[in-house]
């Protein structure tokens, strides 16, 4: 099977990452932060080198900064239910994921207020004046996807983040479909909350992810319980990271997740993206060429897009094009991929698109085959 799904989880694992989820569970299966026992004191150990590598990863402040969660999800709902209060308004770009508007719509039934703000890809001016006109003076924080899961747009983040520092604004950044891709290093960035999924571009487990503060801003929690720590106080603790990581933490997936930073550390962001983006530019030069196939977007750059590529075949819905792919052997995404706004900014909320995501093992052949795949489609349905 050629899977081209990587967006919403990579697949395969490196196997460095299969390892160190066993050999968690085989040698280091106690609870970590909860027992003065050798083996809990292992487990701790790993956490904190865990934490370690992510640190250096995205050049975070320190090993506390950075916080274990279920997910990327998991990661937006504690930043925006922890910083959003009644009367508080919040800007997002309009490419955002549910994972985003979904807390955001549910702050609004209790008296946030929100604006989408405009993206114009290729012209960050044009996409930075719309959040800087989005912006009023009840705006607590700005939320936006570094690059669209469906379109692969990138956002000038670092831009953004200067605008709204202006203003006196945290600026909060859904790097579910870039970290891993793009080279972000929080020491020169100005995000103030980075939240990351553990399973896709930094190749961990499912059921990891991370939210890591630059910032001294402090959340509320949405989650409180024991944490190891200060366990005489009902209090839940200030200090990070066990502010936000109560309750026993996925050990083995954090193991996981620690070997998959290491292995994109060793293999370069740039050489990643790279090689990701030569086969979207080769797909999207061929898919093109091809009678019946709708492209959405202008063709991958390097500057303004990540390695994601979405399109259509006249003749039949998108998921039914997956689902021919499926019998070509390619997996691949169909549908609203749980971004419903980001499919109305381009008109094709009815229906979806077909999603097209590489990963690391990606290969030329791989992508020919899609290409050949499509055509016969494209050809199949235009004769009906
Ligand atoms: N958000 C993930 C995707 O884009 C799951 O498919």
């Amino acid at each position: 099977m050629i899977y081209l799904d990587n967006s919403a989880t990579t697949f395969p694992k490196p196997r460095i990452v299969m390892n160190a989820v066993n050999n968690a569970m085989v040698n280091f299966g106690a609870n970590p932060g909860r027992g003065g026992h050798k083996l809990a004191l292992r487990a701790s150990q790993l956490m904190f080198d865990a934490r370690s590598a992510v640190m250096r990863f995205f050049k975070a402040r320190d090993e506390n900064s950075v916080i274990f969660t279920g997910n990327c999800t998991h990661a937006c709902n504690m930043v925006l239910k922890g910083i959003l209060k009644s009367g508080d308004h919040a800007v997002v770009s309009c490419l955002e994921h549910n994972a985003v508007m979904r807390p955001l719509e549910k702050l609004s039934h209790n008296g946030v207020t929100y604006t989408a703000a405009a993206v114009y890809p290729g012209d960050n001016d044009r996409t930075l004046d719309s959040f800087r006109k989005a912006i009023n003076r009840n705006t607590k924080l700005i939320f936006c996807t570094q690059a669209s899961n469906v379109w692969g747009i990138r956002l000038p983040v670092e831009r953004i983040t200067a605008l709204a520092h202006q203003y006196g604004i945290p600026v909060a950044v859904d790097a579910a479909q870039s970290a891993g891709v793009v080279d972000i290093d929080l020491a020169d960035s100005g995000i103030d909350f980075l939240c990351c999924a553990g399973h896709k571009g930094l190749y961990g487990p499912m059921g990891t992810g991370l939210l890591i503060f630059n910032t001294d801003i402090s959340l509320d929690t949405i989650v409180e319980g024991g944490t190891g720590s200060n366990s005489y106080s009902l209090e839940q603790p200030e200090i990070l990271p066990d502010r936000f990581e109560s309750g026993t933490q996925n050990l083995p997936g954090i193991a996981g997740l620690k070997a998959g930073v290491e292995f994109v550390m060793r293999r370069r962001t740039d050489n990643i993206f790279s090689s990701e983006m030569n086969h979207m530019q080769y797909l999207y030069d061929n898919l093109m060429r091809i009678k019946g196939v709708k492209l959405y977007t202008a063709r991958p750059d390097k500057f303004y897009c990540v390695p994601v590529l979405s399109f259509n075949i006249d003749g039949a819905d998108s998921e039914t094009v997956s689902s021919l792919l499926d019998d070509f052997g390619i997996a691949v995404r169909a549908g609203l991929h749980c971004a419903p706004r980001a499919h109305e900014f381009m008109g094709t909320l009815d229906g979806g698109v077909v999603r097209i995501s590489p990963s690391i093992y990606t290969t030329r052949g791989d992508i020919d085959h899609v290409i050949l795949s499509v055509s016969k489609i494209a050809y199949n349905l235009s004769k009906r």
